[in-house]
């Protein structure tokens, strides 16, 4: 007998002992050699941000080498002593698992109608067009030109915007390094991006315990829009990337942040920092609870491969602007890197 539910949100589900039938990815499935448990990466690049914002321009110069290796073979890394206070880890990801333990009425408040509004709860990707759902629940809050932040649990406001802030500086110099290992000018990838008014996304991500969790997804595989996406979580894992065609469990090493190079990378490096492609998955145990941050160009930002780079090739992508890039990607389906292929230039 079939067993559909429309989701109203994943914590109701994860309850249950049987996923409803829309839940079921078969493809996935299918496909769950794919993740043999001896696909434990420990070969995942290593940035240590404390070389990057050295003094010693040989320090600087070898974490910037580094950090170019790792956006062109993996579009992953992690990163370490990035100066984030534990504690400050820790609260952002202990006051967004309280948000998510609200009740639902409460949270419906912060339902959000459009992609674009600046805070939207919400369940698996885009619940409106999707035919089998994600064991997933979301927050996403946009932090930044103009922060907010949903007035509830007590205190999210001022943790978010600490986290943010701090995050949002690791970001920028990640990318200044990134920008001088295309050759390009330090401040390329700050300016061009029109970072100062760069759009950054808060996004909780809340995958309970679930019953058959080799049934189903906590996300399908995809790459984010943006720049560079930064991501933490409780010690749970479930982050998986693709590398060189094999699926790989991402195990964070103690207190890093994991960093993934998105879209807009890819199209203003004109194809050479290629966007990462990353799923999420679930298990029957533990709640996971995955913090990420998107940083973005503005909203205005007409984003098109970076002019120093296209003089000997030409341009592999059309110009967008990220505001319709990030309507176009958000109120789609989630599927690999689909929103990509759209502004793509086919070979010849
Ligand atoms: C995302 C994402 C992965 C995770 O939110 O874009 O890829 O592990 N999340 O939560
Ligand atoms: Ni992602």
């Amino acid at each position: 007998m079939e067993n559909i539910v429309q989701p109203a949100n994943i914590k109701q589900l994860s309850e249950f002992p049987l996923i409803p039938s829309n839940y079921v990815h078969s493809s996935y499935n299918n496909n769950s050699s794919a993740t043999d448990p001896d696909d434990v990466s420990n070969s995942i690049p290593i940035v240590d941000f404390s070389l990057l914002t050295s003094h010693d321009p040989h320090q600087r110069s070898t974490a910037i080498h580094q950090l170019g290796k790792a956006c062109q073979d993996w579009g992953f890394f992690m990163v370490v002593n990035h100066g984030i206070p534990e504690k400050l880890m820790k609260a952002v990801i202990d006051c967004t698992h309280e948000f998510f333990n609200l009740p639902e009425e409460e949270k419906q408040e912060f339902a959000g109608k459009h992609v674009l509004d600046p805070i939207r709860y919400g369940t698996s990707f885009n619940a409106s067009k999707e035919i089998v759902f994600f064991w997933r629940d979301y927050l996403k809050v946009f932090v930044h030109p103009h922060f907010h932040s949903p007035t509830k649990p007590q205190g999210y406001r001022d943790i978010t915007s600490e986290y943010t802030q701090k995050i949002r500086e690791v970001a920028r110099k990640l990318l200044s390094g990134i920008s001088e290992s295309l050759g390009l000018e330090e401040s390329f990838l700050d300016r061009a991006p029109d970072l100062e008014s760069g759009l950054q996304i808060f996004v909780g991500n809340y995958y309970p315990g679930c019953p058959q969790p080799e049934l189903t997804m906590g996300l399908p595989a995809h790459s984010d829009h943006g720049l560079l996406t930064i991501l933490i979580n409780n010690q749970v894992e479930g982050l998986q990337l693709q590398h060189q065609g094999k699926w790989l469990h991402v195990k964070a090493l103690p207190n890093s942040l994991l960093v993934n190079t998105g879209d807009h990378l890819e199209i203003f490096s004109n194809g050479k920092y290629k966007s990462n492609v990353h799923r999420a998955v679930v298990n029957n145990k533990e709640t996971r609870i995955s913090i990420v941050t998107t940083h973005g160009p503005s909203l205005e930002t007409v984003v098109s491969p970076a002019s120093p780079l296209v003089d000997k090739d030409p341009a592999a992508y059309i110009p967008m602007k990220y505001r319709d890039y990030l309507e176009l990607q958000q109120s789609n389906i989630l599927d690999g890197k689909s929103s990509l292929e759209r502004v793509k230039i086919p070979n010849n």
